[in-house]
């Protein structure tokens, strides 16, 4: 009997959808401000071929009709050609459920639920990991434990799907966790048809350069998520952007189906309840020193200066004391525009464990400027040692969270609970499990807590205005 179920779960985990290369899941799209009327892209992954496909939604009673398109053919190799759309959802109630449906020919084949973004003065509820997609029992659990928390949205702090962000590699390590039908500790859970993801690129998911007779399906981040495009203005082949070559062909088709995307969405920022985000490719094909991304920065800050919260997120911590990428702290290059802009918490990953600093304020060493191929940056840091994110819950300083934990394998375990091998920053450090943040930011109060792989509580803290 034992056998049997193996069998039937084994046989259905391959067994190919009838209707759906890949199903349905929740975009932002390019809405980077809260709206009236809140929308969202319901998008999907069909096959190749022409389909009669009808979407409907409704947050009352009658159902409305929302106009699918089709956004690209995704054409590469080790994958079958499929075709991604997208239909927007866009006379939703902020922060109101709604179900949504998808029909083949007047035949209904899908129905799921999700909450609409939350208005501007609205508590909100997310959970934040980076580093997550590479197949691993962590990665499973992770996600069975989210699916619990029942997120108002999620945010991947990078490193979305290993070991090269590759459309081959969405397929087997992203899509079947984080859209598994059933919620399974050793599966997934069913999130991306019912939460909202957002997330940033890491180093596994963009690279300096790409060269597609090595990953011809690389860079599959532009070709399946929908994100606002208000960051810088990067063009294809302009500084500040990977470097793409091999195979002529490839390359244009990419450049054909990711015209809308690439590499645009790169960087970008977003508002969803009382938190503004500001979202940055800290990957070292930037230069973080030039002022165009540094005036970017101040001025999505300044413009966020009425928001309850500012969270700003990418890859590359600046603050980490793990062992492992130890070296790597260009971003520290920006820590004066966080604290200038009044920033409250700086969420990263990269480094596979979980760490969180006292408050704190940095002043690069007089002179310094960073070298061409130089990852490290001197300095001095004032920590706020009174900060205690509960009696004491005001800090004076920024926040830094490396929130790494989120399925690949972890690192530096040897470091958990010896704090000789920190540095004088860190306040917080678990290596010794997988785990991810959950924060609740309300308007007076900000709360977030570390929970691990099988649900337990590993750290808390609470920001007061
Ligand atoms: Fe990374």
């Amino acid at each position: 009997m034992k056998f049997l179920t193996l069998l039937f779960l084994g046989l259905s985990l391959f067994a190919k959808d009838p209707y759906f290369f890949e199903k349905p899941y929740l975009q932002l799209g390019d809405r980077p401000k809260q709206l009236p009327q809140e929308g969202l892209d319901l998008m999907w992954i069909g096959y190749d071929k022409d389909v009669d496909w009808t979407v409907e939604y409704k947050t009352d009673q009658a159902w409305i009709k929302a106009t699918p398109k089709m956004l690209r053919r995704v054409d590469v190799t080790l994958t079958a050609a499929h075709r991604v759309y997208s239909a927007p959802l866009a006379r939703l109630k902020p922060g109101k459920p709604f179900t949504y449906r998808i029909s083949i020919a007047g035949k209904p084949i899908f129905e799921a639920s999700s909450t609409a973004r939350k208005p501007a003065n609205a508590a909100s509820h997310f959970v934040v990991f980076g580093d997550c997609a590479a197949d691993t029992t962590g990665q499973r659990a992770v996600a069975f434990q989210v699916a619990k928390e029942k997120p108002d949205y999620i945010f991947i702090a990078g490193d979305i799907v290993y070991s090269r962000g590759r459309v081959s590699e969405y397929q087997t390590k992203f899509w079947p966790v984080y859209n598994a039908d059933q919620a399974d500790p050793q599966v997934g859970a069913p999130l991306l048809r019912s939460t909202l993801f957002t997330g940033v690129i890491g180093n596994h998911d963009s690279q300096p350069v790409i060269d597609f007779d090595v990953n011809p399906d690389g860079l599959a981040f532009y070709n399946y998520w929908s994100l606002p495009l208000n960051g810088p203005a990067l063009r294809p082949g302009s500084k500040n952007t990977p470097e793409l070559k091999g195979n002529e062909t490839i390359k244009q088709n990419f450049l054909k189906a990711t015209s809308a995307t690439f590499p645009r969405m790169a960087n970008y920022s977003f508002d969803y309840g009382t938190v503004h985000w500001t979202v940055i490719d800290s990957n070292p094909y930037v230069d973080w020193s030039s002022a165009e991304f540094r005036e970017w920065v101040q001025a999505d800050l300044k413009a966020a200066s009425r928001a309850k919260w500012r969270i700003v997120a990418f890859h590359h911590p600046p603050f980490n004391s793990s062992k492992a990428h130890f070296k790597e702290q260009r971003i520290r290059l920006l820590a004066s525009i966080f604290e200038a802009g009044k920033v409250d918490l700086v969420l990263s990953g990269h480094v596979h464990n979980y760490q969180r600093t006292h408050p704190l304020t940095f002043e690069i060493e007089p002179g310094f400027t960073l070298a061409k191929g130089a990852t490290e940056v001197p300095g001095k840091w004032t920590l706020d040692k009174s900060f205690d994110g509960d009696k004491n819950a005001r800090p004076k300083g920024v926040l830094y969270i490396i929130t790494g934990a989120g399925g690949a394998n972890l690192y530096n375990r040897e470091q958990n609970g010896d704090p000789s091998s920190w540095l004088e920053f860190t306040n917080k450090f678990v290596s010794d499990t997988h785990s991810f943040s959950v924060i609740d930011a309300e308007e007076k109060q900000l709360k977030l807590r570390q929970v691990s792989a099988e649900g337990k509580e590993l750290d808390r803290f609470t920001l007061s205005r």
